[in-house]
C-alpha cells in the first residue's frame, strides 16, 4: 500500500456529523495515550496530521483523514482517562460507541494496546464489547521501542492467554513503534487486503 496523499477532512462530535461519503474507513481506538494519533501520523508519514500529546485525553472528536482520495483513516478519542470528569468520560464513550455501532463506512477497527502492560480490565471489556456487537477488529501492540524483545514476547503471550479465556480464535495482532518506525508495512498491508476483499 503506497500512501500518496493524506488530508485532514473534519472533526465530528457525533457519528451523524461524519462525512457523507461512500469511502470505506478504518478506525483507531484504545486507551487514552496509547498512541493512536501518533500511529496515524507514522502510517501516513505526516508528523502533524493528527494532533498528539504526552498528556492523555488529547483527541476528543472523531477525526477523518482522507487517504489517496479513496478511503479514510479515523482517529477516535481514547477511553479510560481517569483524570477527566465523569461527564466528559461518559460523553467520549457515547461518541465512540455510537460511531462504532452506527457508521456504515467503517470496515475494520484497530484496537491499540500498550505493549508494556498486561491486558487491562478496561481493554478486555472493550474488546469483548466489540465481539458482542460483531464489530471486526485487529489488535496493535504499541510503543514496542520502550521494552526489550524478551519482555515483549512475554507480554504477547500473556495478552493472548488472557484473551483466549474469552475468545476461541484471536484476531491478527500487530506490533508497532511510531518512534522506531516498526509495523507500518504490515498494518498498511492488512488495510490493503481488507479493501481488496470488499
Ligand atoms: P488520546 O488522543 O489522548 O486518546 O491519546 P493517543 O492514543 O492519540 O496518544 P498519542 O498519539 O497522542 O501519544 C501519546 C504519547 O505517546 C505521546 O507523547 C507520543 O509521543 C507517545 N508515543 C506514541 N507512540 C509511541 C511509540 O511508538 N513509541 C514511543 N516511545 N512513544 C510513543
Ligand atoms: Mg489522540
Amino acid at each position: 500500500m503506497i500512501i500518496k496523499s493524506a488530508t485532514f477532512i473534519c472533526s465530528s462530535a457525533d457519528f451523524k456529523q461524519c462525512p457523507n461519503s461512500t469511502f470505506f474507513e478504518f478506525a483507531f481506538i484504545g486507551r487514552s495515550n496509547v498512541g493512536k494519533s501518533t500511529l496515524i501520523n507514522y502510517l501516513t508519514n505526516k508528523k502533524k496530521l493528527a494532533k498528539t500529546s504526552s498528556t492523555p485525553g488529547k483527541t476528543q472528536l472523531i477525526n477523518h483523514f482522507s487517504i489517496n482520495d479513496s478511503w479514510y483513516l479515523v482517529d477516535l478519542p481514547g477511553y479510560g482517562y481517569a483524570k477527566t470528569s465523569k461527564k466528559n468520560r461518559e460523553q467520549l464513550k457515547h461518541i465512540v460507541v455510537d460511531y462504532l455501532v452506527n457508521r456504515k463506512n467503517l470496515k475494520l477497527t484497530f484496537v491499540l494496546l500498550d505493549s508494556r502492560r498486561e491486558l487491562q480490565k478496561i481493554d478486555l471489556e472493550f474488546i469483548n464489547w466489540m465481539g458482542i456487537n460483531e464489530l471486526p477488529f485487529y489488535i496493535i501492540l504499541t510503543k514496542i521501542d520502550k521494552i526489550s524483545k524478551a519482555e515483549l514476547n512475554q507480554n504477547i503471550v500473556s495478552i493472548k492467554d488472557k484473551l483466549l479465556e474469552h475468545w476461541i480464535k484471536l484476531p491478527p495482532i500487530f506490533i508497532s513503534s511510531s518512534s522506531k518506525k516498526i509495523g507500518r508495512k504490515e498494518i498498511l498491508a492488512s488495510i490493503k487486503k481488507t479493501l481488496e476483499s470488499l
